[in-house]
């Protein structure tokens, strides 16, 4: 039987290393994003000189570095110093002060506290915090449900950075105002990468992923364009990956247009970020906006009051926004005889997380 000898054939995947193409692998070096990882340096600065840190407001759309160039940041003080404490939370994972203060105490090696209260485990950080200075990432911070964690922090640890990370450039002006007279941060805008920079990027990460000359030329240019298309890194990730299984799967030397074609219509069923990451408002006017694409932003808000929304046309105009940040939607400003108007349509390309 030589089921498996085709496979089986040593040393002639295409594949190299597919870890490579994990969302979350760190590229040791990361290019276009110096300029950011500076702000970030400078904002820790005044730690590494016994004062207090500057905090930083980080957005940007999808899939273009942000958490990536952060954590970045954050191994290189580590191997600089022991003097600043690095950490780090998804508060798409720990959404609660709670399960922030878990996840904080578990990173400073304290063990059995699951039963502890909030306001012990918080005495348990303090410990061990105020001792030294830190850096705080909150990344995805728009899933939060409570942020009196960060109220506390802000109090009450003396030598800190807090970076904050999100989607949305409007989670600031929704942060309580106790929170955000403290916090005073800089802001930090990720723009999106040009195709140039895609490129570059993929095909970095392509010559780590794949043996030698194991791409066509032409097929790698089609994942680049739909990855610009897409404006999301991952979008790239997921399609050399999957274009590598089909290859592999058809026994062909090489990744070819076909495979590439192929791993698009795939593509079809990304695994998005769910909907319900979205507040209730949120998702009422997505779902409106899916059964009325290509609309004029005055008539969806009539058939948005129509529904018995209670929001104003200036409140409805900022969730529009919002969702264009996240890429659930796109939004193009046209001018005509009538005026000045915004058209909404809905977006196919949504956001990628996992494989
Ligand atoms: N400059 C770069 N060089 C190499 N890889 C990069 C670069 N920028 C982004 N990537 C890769 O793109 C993917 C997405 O990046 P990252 O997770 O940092 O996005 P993000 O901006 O935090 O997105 P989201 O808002 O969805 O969380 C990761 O796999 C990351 O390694
Ligand atoms: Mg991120």
């Amino acid at each position: 039987m030589s089921l498996f000898k085709e496979m089986l054939r040593s040393g002639e995947s295409l594949f190299r290393d597919t870890v490579v193409l994990d969302y979350d692998f760190q590229p040791k070096i990361l290019k276009y994003r110096e300029n950011e990882q500076l702000r970030f340096a400078a904002a820790i600065r005044p730690l590494l000189e016994g004062h207090n840190g500057r905090n930083v407001f980080v957005y940007g759309p999808p899939g273009i570095g942000k958490t990536t160039a952060c954590r970045h940041v954050l191994k290189e003080l580590e191997e600089e110093t022991d003097e600043i404490v690095p950490l780090y939370v998804n508060c798409w994972k720990e959404n609660t002060t709670f399960k922030v203060f878990i996840k904080l105490c578990e990173d400073l090696g304290y063990k059995f506290i699951q039963n502890k209260k909030t306001s012990e485990l918080f005495q348990l950080i303090q410990q061990k915090l105020n001792k030294k200075a830190v850096v705080f990432i909150f990344d995805e911070i728009d899933k939060l449900e409570d942020l009196d964690f960060l109220y506390t922090l802000l109090e009450d640890i003396y030598r800190k950075s807090i970076f904050l990370i999100t989607n949305y450039r409007d989670s600031y002006s929704e942060l309580d105002e106790r929170i955000r007279s403290r916090l005073a941060p800089e802001f930090l805008c990720f723009r999106s990468y040009s195709e140039a920079e895609i490129s570059g990027i993929l095909s970095e990460r392509r010559n780590y992923a794949f043996s030698q000359q194991s791409w066509d030329e032409e097929a790698f240019k089609e994942i680049v364009e739909k990855c610009a298309e897409a404006k999301d890194i991952r979008a790239g990730l997921y399609l050399m990956k999957e274009a590598g299984n089909i290859a592999e799967e058809k026994n062909s030397r090489k990744v070819l247009q076909e495979h590439v074609a192929a791993a698009i219509k795939k593509a079809d069923e990304f695994r998005i970020k769910p909907m319900a990451g979205l507040d209730e408002e949120l998702q009422l006017i997505l779902n409106l906006i899916k059964d009325n694409s290509n609309s004029k932003i005055g008539d969806l808000f009539a058939k948005y009051t129509g529904l018995g929304g209670q929001m104003s046309y200036k409140s409805f105009q900022r969730r529009i926004v919002k969702l264009d940040e996240g890429k659930f939607i796109s939004t193009e400003k046209v001018s005509n005889k009538e005026g000045n108007t915004t058209i909404v349509s809905y977006s196919s390309e949504k956001k990628l997380t996992e494989f």
